[in-house]
């Protein structure tokens, strides 16, 4: 996802509100601290 089109902002909603029938929603899960954490390193991952 480091080559993601999509917004640091965009990604963090995603995280946090996750996708109704795909994917669960972590904002009561993770601070956002560890949701920055988080998307450092999906950012990360293609390196
Ligand atoms: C800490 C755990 C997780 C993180 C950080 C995370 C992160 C993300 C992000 C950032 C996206 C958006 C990708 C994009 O639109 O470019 C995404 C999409 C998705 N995630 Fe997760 N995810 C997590 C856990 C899960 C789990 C547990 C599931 C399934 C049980 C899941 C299923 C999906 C699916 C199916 C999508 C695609 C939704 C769509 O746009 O149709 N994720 N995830």
């Amino acid at each position: 996802m480091s080559k993601s089109e999509r917004s640091d902002e965009y990604l963090i909603e995603r995280i946090k509100k996750g996708k109704t029938g795909a994917m669960p929603a972590y904002g009561e899960v993770f601070n956002d601290a560890q949701i920055g954490a988080l998307l450092a390193y999906i950012r990360g991952l293609d390196d």
